[in-house]
């Protein structure tokens, strides 16, 4: 028998070291890969068009804004107050306090920033996420009936 051939122990360790060096190789150049396709790859679509630019899809006309205002009165006066300055009955004991809707800083919200806050909510506070509670055209309606008469 040949020494250091394929038979030998010492035949075999060095086979298993060579596949072992292979895989490594291997490793290192699917990672490099990977790594390629991470940075080349363009972000989808989703990620092009943040919420912020969702555009209101009702028309601003009385018929909404009168629906808007129902459910206002019906799901938000409560905290907020019926003329949105954040002075609704159960205000006095929320922490941190609703938000006064009429403020420069609720004006300058987009109109996709406001439809997300109603939707999702505000994390740890009182304010509730609506989207489960309300359908999509019931929170545009908010968005156009806060725009039209709480922030006129
Ligand atoms: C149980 C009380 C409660 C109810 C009901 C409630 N909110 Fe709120 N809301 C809050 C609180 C508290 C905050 C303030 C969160 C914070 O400090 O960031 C808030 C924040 C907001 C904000 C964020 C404003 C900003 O400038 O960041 C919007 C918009 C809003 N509410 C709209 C609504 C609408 C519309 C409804 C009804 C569908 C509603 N809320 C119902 C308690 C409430």
């Amino acid at each position: 028998m040949p020494v250091g051939g394929m038979g030998t122990v010492r035949g075999r360790r060095v086979v298993v070291a060579a596949v072992a060096v292979a895989l490594a190789v291997l490793m290192v150049g699917a990672a490099r890969a990977v790594a390629r396709w991470v940075v080349e790859t363009p972000a989808p679509a989703v990620a092009a068009q943040p919420s912020a630019e969702l555009a209101n899809p009702l028309p601003p006309d009385a018929e909404t804004v009168a629906l808007g205002r129902r459910i206002y009165l019906q799901n938000c006066a409560f905290c907020h107050g019926p003329g949105g300055q954040g002075n609704g009955r159960a205000a006095p004991g929320l922490i941190p306090p609703p938000e006064d809707l009429t403020s420069v800083g609720a004006r300058r919200l987009t109109d996709g920033q406001l439809y997300m806050l109603i939707s999702a909510g505000v994390p740890k506070t009182a304010m509730p996420a609506w989207e489960k509670v309300l359908n999509s055209g019931q929170r545009w309606a908010l968005v156009t009936f806060i725009r039209a008469e709480i922030q006129k």
